[in-house]
């Protein structure tokens, strides 16, 4: 499945064989670039950075690096390859083929789920566009572009579903994604945590690691589609989202080296004054974007979970390794909830549970990121825990909302939470002290202080090399 790049559109789906699709999509696309050129990466587009491209959605050629200006960066329309006769693996109509066109009855439920999850795409490059200025390494900043370039392709994938399967509708859909923006007060985009700022580093490597993972998520159980192409196109996009996902954990996992090198050097654990983000901090941020990027996932009861399960467009996480009837008609699983001042266990449906399900997997997924950042902290000698807070923590969807409950899962009173609320979350002096350190280091080979190196290079290069060049004087 190579991909043709001698295109306008780069893709892989026989664009030029479908005349009037190309010409909606080729009218789209300065649309897009427009937007690019509003919204993407501020103070940098006429950089060059050091990038990789798809070339071919197999496993071996996946990636081709080379310098690239952002506006130049070639965005097109990738499809995993499709597995011939495959069989719709869940729900109502499990065992039945695939459809390779929308199924009328959901049609406008599919076109809801593109839609919600399109819009977090370019939601995520209006947030980190500011970020570049205070870059704290090349390395750094080339794997930020890195990601702000592949979220908009991400856009161009459910942009192409949308036109190619959804008429005049999706047409207008496609328009919309590129008319909302993040944090907008008329226009906002559709999801809280993509409408929150992102600061400053620190918040946007927290980011990539528990909201892009929501995404990881998301993606894998809509790779699990029914609807062929939907699954074919998210199939691929994860495997961009991994690098992603790296980034962020990676990320935290330097900032969480350097300020345990900073306790063992200046014996203290108050790292601030040599430069340092204190593990109090870091725990406090993480305890929002983990709480944030939990709501993702929805109410833990939802009939539309079950809905878009039964109707076989959005499966489980890894579907074909789960050993029951795949249907779920008759299941139960239990679910905890908050009840009289104490959280107590019920048992309920597991077709209306599937958020909290697919919840639980994301929450095992970020406990063993957890384990090894503390790693990270054994390793350097201190002694010292990070947590995630319980999954109630300061929530504003769910059974949860609107009730007070402490890191450690305590139902406390509104007057405690309100006295307690930045031991737990980040308050305004520890968002300005993280704003004092964010100053700009474009020098190959250079770190900011509150970031160690990573233990190498992008592509095998050296750390010393030019991730980006020609950045103007900020
Ligand atoms: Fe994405
Ligand atoms: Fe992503």
């Amino acid at each position: 499945m190579a991909i043709n790049y001698s295109e306008r559109i780069p893709n892989n789906v026989g664009l030029e064989s479908d005349r009037r699709l190309q010409r909606a999509l080729e009218a789209w696309q300065p649309e897009f670039l427009k937007w690019w050129g509003e919204m993407g990466p501020e103070g940098f587009q006429a950089c060059e950075v050091y990038l990789r491209t798809a070339i071919s959605v197999d496993a071996k050629g996946w990636a081709n690096f080379g310098y690239v200006k952002m506006p130049d960066y070639r965005w097109g329309i990738f499809l995993a390859e499709s597995v011939p006769d495959s069989q719709i693996k869940f729900g109502a109509h499990k065992g039945e083929p695939v459809w390779r066109e929308v199924p009328g009855e959901h049609r406008g439920v599919l076109r809801r789920l593109i839609v919600t999850q399109g819009d977090t795409e370019p939601a995520s490059v209006e947030q980190q566009r500011h970020l570049g200025r205070t870059c704290p390494s090349l390395y750094d900043l080339r794997n930020l572009f890195q990601v702000n370039v592949e979220e908009g392709r991400h856009l161009w994938a459910m942009v192409y579903l949308l036109h190619a399967y959804f008429g005049r509708d999706g047409r207008e859909e496609a328009a919309e994604l590129l008319r909302r923006r993040s944090g907008s007060a008329d226009n906002p985009r559709i999801l809280g945590a993509f409408n929150e700022r992102t600061p400053d580093w620190l918040s946007y490597l927290m980011f990539a690691h528990f909201t892009d993972r929501d995404g990881k998520y998301q993606l894998a159980s809509l790779a699990e589609s029914g609807f062929d192409p939907l699954a074919q196109t998210c199939r691929f996009m994860l495997t961009e989202e991994a690098h992603h996902l790296f980034v962020g954990e990676s990320g935290i996992g330097r900032v969480i080296a350097r300020t345990c090198e900073l306790m063992k050097r200046h014996d203290t654990d108050r790292v601030g004054e040599y430069g340092g983000i204190d593990l109090a901090v870091i725990q406090r941020y993480l305890n929002f974007h983990y709480s944030v990027s939990l709501d993702l996932f929805g109410s833990e009861l939802s009939t539309n979970a079950a809905n878009y399960f039964s109707a076989g467009l959005k499966g489980r996480f890894r579907e074909a390794d789960l050993h029951d009837d795949h249907q779920l008609s008759q299941s139960r699983r239990a679910i905890l909830k908050p009840r009289g001042g104490a959280i107590t266990q019920s048992e309920e449906p597991a077709l209306a549970a599937l958020n909290e399900t697919l919840r639980d997997a994301y929450i095992a997924d970020c406990e063993r990121a957890m384990a090894r950042w503390n790693k990270v902290i054994q390793d350097a000698g201190v002694d010292f825990a990070l947590a995630l807070p319980h999954r109630g923590f300061n929530r504003a969807i769910g059974h949860y909302s609107g009730i007070c409950i402490t890191p450690a899962g305590e139902i406390v009173s509104r007057d405690e939470w309100q006295n307690r609320r930045f031991e737990w979350l980040p308050s305004q002096a520890d968002r300005q002290f993280v704003a004092s350190l964010m100053r700009p280091v474009t020098e190959p080979g250079k770190f900011a202080g509150w970031i160690a190196p990573p233990p190498r290079g992008i592509n095998h290069q050296p750390l010393e090399f030019e991730y980006v060049t020609g950045i103007p004087n900020v």
